[in-house]
C-alpha cells in the first residue's frame, strides 16, 4: 500500500509519498519527497511570520502535493490512505495541510489519518534505519520542541522530559539572531562553531534537580531548560559590545568562539540527559530526530558516546531530520496500521499532545 503524506506545520510546504515492504525490519520505503521552503520569505523578518506562512502554504500546496504523486509516478486511485500533521504547529499553517488533507481523502475516497508532528519526527528514525531496538529513547529536538521520548512498542512513545522553557532549536534561532547572523541559526552557528574554541566563552551548563511543578508526575530532572543560556550569550555580547550595539563590531573570530562554546553547552546537555534516560529506563538504543539532529556536533557525540558505551544509536539523514513529509507519511501508516483513521471533521490542533 501507498500512502499520502502532508506536512504544513511551519514554514515548509511538504508532500511525499511512502510504500508499505512487508519486510517487518524497514516496513517502509520513500517514494517521492517534495518540499517547498519558505526560509526566503520569512527571514526578511527574522522569524516564522504565522500569516505569511498559512498565505504561501495556499499557494504551493497543490503543486507540492502534484510533484510528489509525479515523482512517485503514483495516480490517486493508487493510494491507500492520506496521512497529515494535524499538530502542534501554527494554527494557520495546520489549517491548510488539513483542509487539502480532507478534501483530498473524500476526494479519493479513502481513509485519512491525522499525525502528531513529534510522532513523524520519531519515526523518522525508523524510516532510515528500519525498527529501532525496543524499549528506545528518542531525543526529539526542533524549533519547537526538546522532548524525551520512551518507546516501548512500535507506535508507542511515552514523554520523559521536555523543556521547561525554549526549545533548543528555539535558542539556535535567538542566539543567531542576537550575533546578527539571520535566520534560521542553527545551520549557520553550527557551521561558524566548527572554526570557534568551545572553551573561549564562559557559559553556564544548565542544572535541573527539582521536579516540574507543572508537571509533578515526571521527577524533572531530565528535563532541558535553554532560556538562561540564550539570556547568557546576551549579557557577553552585550559586555563586549555595549548594549544596543550590533555584533558586527565583533571579529569574526570571536563570533565563531561564541558559537562554538555555546553549541558545547547546548549539545553537552542533550547528550548528557539523552544517555540518562537510556540507563534509567534500561533502553537497548538512543535515536534522536528533529530539526537540531541535522547539528554536526550533536551527530558526532552521538556516534562517539554510542561506541563508548556500546550502545545502538540512530540518527536520520540531513533531508529527513528537518521537516518533511515523509516521515509524516511513515507515522501515518504505523496509526493507520493500528486501525486509527480520522474522521471528515478532523480539525487542526495548535498544541495537540502527544
Ligand atoms: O524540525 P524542524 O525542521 O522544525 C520544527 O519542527 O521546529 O526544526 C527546525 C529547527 C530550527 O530551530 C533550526 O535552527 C534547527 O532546527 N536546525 C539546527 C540545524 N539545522 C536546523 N540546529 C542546530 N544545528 C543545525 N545544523
Ligand atoms: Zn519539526
Amino acid at each position: 500500500m501507498r500512502i499520502l503524506g502532508i506536512e504544513t506545520s511551519c514554514d515548509e510546504t511538504a508532500a511525499a509519498v511512502v510504500e508499505e515492504t512487508g519486510d517487518v525490519h524497514r516496513p517502509w520505503l520513500i517514494r517521492s519527497s517534495v518540499i517547498a521552503s519558505q526560509t526566503p520569505i520569512h527571514r526578511e523578518w527574522g522569524g516564522v511570520v504565522p500569516e505569511l506562512a498559512s498565505r504561501q502554504h495556499i499557494r504551493d500546496i497543490s503543486g507540492v502535493v502534484e510533484r510528489a504523486l509525479g515523482e512517485a509516478g503514483a495516480r490517486w486511485g493508487d493510494l491507500g490512505a492520506v496521512a497529515v500533521t494535524q499538530g502542534p504547529g501554527l494554527v494557520g499553517s495546520l489549517l491548510v495541510g488539513v483542509a487539502f488533507a480532507k478534501a483530498a481523502a473524500a476526494a479519493a475516497g479513502i481513509p485519512l489519518v491525522g499525525v502528531h508532528h513529534l510522532a513523524g519526527h520519531i519515526e523518522s528514525l525508523v524510516l532510515q534505519n528500519g525498527e529501532l531496538p525496543l524499549p528506545a529513547i528518542v531525543l526529539v529536538v526542533s524549533g519547537g520542541h526538546t522532548s524525551l521520548y520512551l518507546v516501548d512498542q512500535p507506535g508507542h512513545y511515552r514523554l520523559l522530559s521536555r523543556t521547561r522553557d525554549d526549545a533548543a532549536g528555539e535558542a539556535y534561532d535567538k542566539v543567531a539572531k542576537l550575533l546578527g547572523l539571520g535566520y534560521p541559526g542553527g545551520p549557520v552557528v553550527d557551521r561558524l562553531a566548527r572554526r570557534g574554541d568551545d572553551r573561549a566563552v564562559r557559559l553556564p551548563t544548565t542544572r535541573l534537580t527539582h521536579p516540574d511543578r507543572n508537571h509533578p508526575e515526571i521527577p524533572g530532572d531530565l528535563d532541558f531548560s535553554f532560556s538562561g543560556l540564550k539570556t547568557a550569550v546576551l549579557r557577553y555580547v552585550n559586555s563586549r559590545t555595549g548594549a544596543g550595539a550590533t555584533r558586527s563590531v565583533l571579529p569574526e573570530r570571536e563570533v565563531a568562539d561564541i558559537c562554538a562554546s555555546f553549541q558545547r553547552v547546548v549539545v553537552t546537555a542533550l547528550i548528557e540527559r539523552a544517555f540518562a534516560a537510556v540507563r534509567r529506563y534500561q533502553a537497548v538504543s538512543l535515536g534522536v530526530a528533529g530539526g537540531v539532529s541535522a547539528n554536526s556536533r550533536l551527530r558526532e557525540e552521538l556516534t562517539l558516546h554510542g561506541d563508548q558505551r556500546e550502545l545502538p544509536t540512530f540518527l536520520p539523514s540531513l533531508a529527513l531530520s528537518t521537516d518533511n513529509a515523509a516521515m509524516i507519511a511513515a507515522a501515518g501508516l504505523r496509526r493507520f496500521r493500528a486501525g486509527v483513521h480520522a474522521s471528515l471533521d478532523l480539525n487542526a490542533d495548535a498544541s495537540l499532545a502527544l
